[in-house]
C-alpha cells in the first residue's frame, strides 16, 4: 500500500547512498523524533527553505498532483539540483478513472476532480502531464512510460486488502464527501463494488517519467 512516505526525496552529491526525505507537516503515526530519525525533514515543498545541498537527484512519488502549476514547482525544485542533475517522478493519471460506474457516479466524480483543479488543490489528470511540465521547466525528458499498479491501475476484482485502502482512501477524503453530499454513502458503496467486480477495468494509469537537468 502506498502513502506514509514523504513527499519527495534528495539524493545528495559526493554522498552515494545519502537521502532525505522532504514532507510537509508530521507522520499521522509514531512520534515527531522518529520522522527526524528516518532522515524526513518537515518542509512545504510549495516554498523550499535552503536545504545547504546540491542533489544529484530528486524522486517524488505521487505527490506532484498537489502542484497543479508543476512547471513553476519543478523550476523552484531544480535550484536544488546539480547541473545534469535527474529527476523521478511518477503520478496517478484519473485516480477515479474506474469502470463500470453509473453516469451519476461518474459525473459527481469528475465534477470533484474539476473543482479540485480549479482550487489549485490538486490535479487528477497530472499524470499524463509530467512530460510537458518537465519540458516547460527546463528538464530533458529521457524515458517516459505508464506501469501496472495493483492499488491504482489493474483490470479484475481487486484483491481485499486493496478493497481496505480505497475504503480508507475514500473516507479521507472528507471534500468529496462534503462536495457529494447526501449521496456520498452511495457513491462510496458503488465504487468499491466497482473495484471489486469482475467487470472493473481500470482507465486510471500510472505515469512515471525520468528526466535531467538542462544547463547549468
Ligand atoms: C499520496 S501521498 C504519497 C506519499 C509517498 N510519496 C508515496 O509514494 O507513497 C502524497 C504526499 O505528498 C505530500 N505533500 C503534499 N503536498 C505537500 C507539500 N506542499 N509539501 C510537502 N509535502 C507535500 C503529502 O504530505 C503526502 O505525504
Amino acid at each position: 500500500m502506498r502513502g506514509g512516505g514523504p513527499g519527495c526525496r534528495v539524493c545528495r552529491s559526493g554522498s552515494p547512498g545519502h537521502w532525505c526525505g522532504l514532507e510537509r507537516g508530521t507522520p499521522a503515526r509514531g512520534p515527531v523524533q522518529a520522522f527526524a530519525e528516518r532522515g524526513v525533514r518537515n518542509c512545504d515543498l510549495r516554498k523550499l527553505p535552503d536545504l545547504s545541498v546540491l542533489a544529484d537527484g530528486l524522486w517524488c512519488s505521487f505527490a506532484a498532483a498537489y502542484f497543479p502549476d508543476l512547471s513553476s514547482a519543478l523550476t523552484s525544485w531544480g535550484k536544488h539540483l546539480r547541473s545534469s542533475g535527474w529527476i523521478a517522478l511518477t503520478e496517478i493519471d484519473d485516480l477515479f478513472g474506474h469502470e463500470p460506474l453509473s453516469e451519476r457516479a461518474r459525473s459527481l466524480l469528475e465534477g470533484y476532480a474539476a473543482d479540485a483543479w480549479a482550487a489549485g488543490r490538486y490535479d487528477f489528470h497530472m499524470g499524463h502531464k509530467l512530460q510537458d511540465h518537465l519540458e516547460r521547466a527546463g528538464f530533458a525528458v529521457c524515458k517516459a512510460l505508464t506501469v501496472e499498479d495493483q492499488e491504482l491501475s489493474f483490470d479484475g476484482p481487486a484483491r481485499p486488502e486493496v478493497l481496505e485502502a480505497w475504503q480508507a482512501r475514500l473516507d479521507r477524503m472528507r471534500l468529496l464527501h462534503e462536495f457529494c453530499g447526501a449521496e456520498f454513502e452511495q457513491i462510496r458503496t458503488e465504487f468499491l463494488g466497482c473495484l471489486a467486480s469482475p467487470r472493473h477495468h481500470s482507465v486510471a494509469k500510472v505515469c512515471c517519467c525520468f528526466a535531467t537537468k538542462l544547463g547549468g
